[in-house]
């Protein structure tokens, strides 16, 4: 049994990496805006609080999974983005170095550029937008800082959400659901993973010997589609024609997205590590709650 911090424990992955590593750890959670006990409230961007938080827990396992992951958001306020995504990431990293704690940083399929899929773990950085370039310059400094130091990309997530525009896969309900023949980028190509997959690999993951945890690994599920391929498989759920939906084949958003970062998972698969699922099924379950009246 070890002892594990979660930071985003109040976000979309960190919900679910409590859930299933309370299975057979001690862990404790942190958040910030939506923080209430158990969770402990801790701005990442103060460091002394870092400090005394690490003093009072001393964890042998930290995992990183705040951060400001919208892209617009990113796009529109660098200052505050450098201050959470790296400069905080730089600083926990230092601290779990010094105190021999295993630090886990969660990244994104967004350092690449999307033009020359799949990506192995060793691939050079090409960042299109500003998230993506605060995620690699965080991962340089956290793998310079320490071989120990385990970084894991992920791409698109979902999973049970607090409310329907909480996840970019989610999101697609509450727009069917709004506008029946709504327009959906088919552009894009994404591989939605599920976060109890994400927690599971970790799971596996900070069981290792030392000799297999440090550097990048790649955790994605395989289906690949297009956010208007998810809308097909959600129209059905939500009791809405799929036919009634309009395809866009060109990007839609604001901040440039790449094209098609499937993440090649070589490391995990030579670990046997490797959880997967439906899209069909797994999205059934994460739309019942909001669908029951
Ligand atoms: N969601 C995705 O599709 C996706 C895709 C690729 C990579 N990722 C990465 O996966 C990780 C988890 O993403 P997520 O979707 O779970 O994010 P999320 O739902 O947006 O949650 C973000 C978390 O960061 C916390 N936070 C924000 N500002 C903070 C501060 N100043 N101090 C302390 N905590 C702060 C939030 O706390 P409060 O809410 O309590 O304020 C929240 O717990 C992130 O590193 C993200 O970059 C996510």
């Amino acid at each position: 049994m070890k002892k594990i911090v979660v930071t985003g424990a109040t976000g979309l992955l960190g919900r679910t990496l409590m859930q299933v590593l309370a299975h057979s750890n001690t862990v404790i959670g942190t958040g910030f805006s939506r923080a209430k006990p158990p969770i402990e409230q801790l701005d990442l961007n103060q460091e002394t609080a870092i400090v005394d938080f690490l003093d009072k827990h001393q964890p042998d396992v930290l995992i990183h999974a705040a951060a400001e992951r919208k892209p617009d958001i990113c796009e529109n306020d660098h200052q505050a983005t450098i201050a959470l995504n790296v400069k905080a990431a730089e600083f926990l990293a230092n601290q779990c170095k010094a105190r021999k704690i295993h630090f886990i940083f969660v990244s994104t399929d967004y350092v690449f550029d999307g033009t020359s899929a799949p990506y192995l773990e060793n691939a050079c950085h090409s960042p299109v937008n500003f998230y993506g370039q605060s995620k690699a310059q965080a991962e340089q400094t956290i793998l310079s800082n320490s071989a120990l130091h385990t970084i894991i990309r992920v791409p698109v997530l979902y999973g049970e959400v607090e409310y329907l525009a909480e996840s970019a896969v989610t999101v697609i309900a509450q727009q069917i659901l709004e506008q029946p023949n709504s327009k959906h980028d088919d552009w894009a190509i994404r591989f939605p993973t599920h976060v109890e997959d994400i927690a599971l690999t970790l799971q596996a993951l900070i069981q290792q010997p030392e000799s297999n945890i440090g550097g990048i690994f790649h955790v994605s599920d395989n289906q690949s589609m297009t956010k208007y391929g998810m809308a097909k498989h959600i129209a059905n759920v939500v009791g809405k024609d799929p036919a009634d939906l309009v395809s866009v084949p060109e990007p839609t958003q604001n901040a440039t997205r790449p094209y098609n970062c499937a993440l090649k998972d070589s490391r995990l698969a030579a670990l046997d590590i490797q959880f997967t699922r439906d899209f069909a099924n797994a999205i059934k379950q994460v739309l019942a709650p909001h669908l029951e009246q």
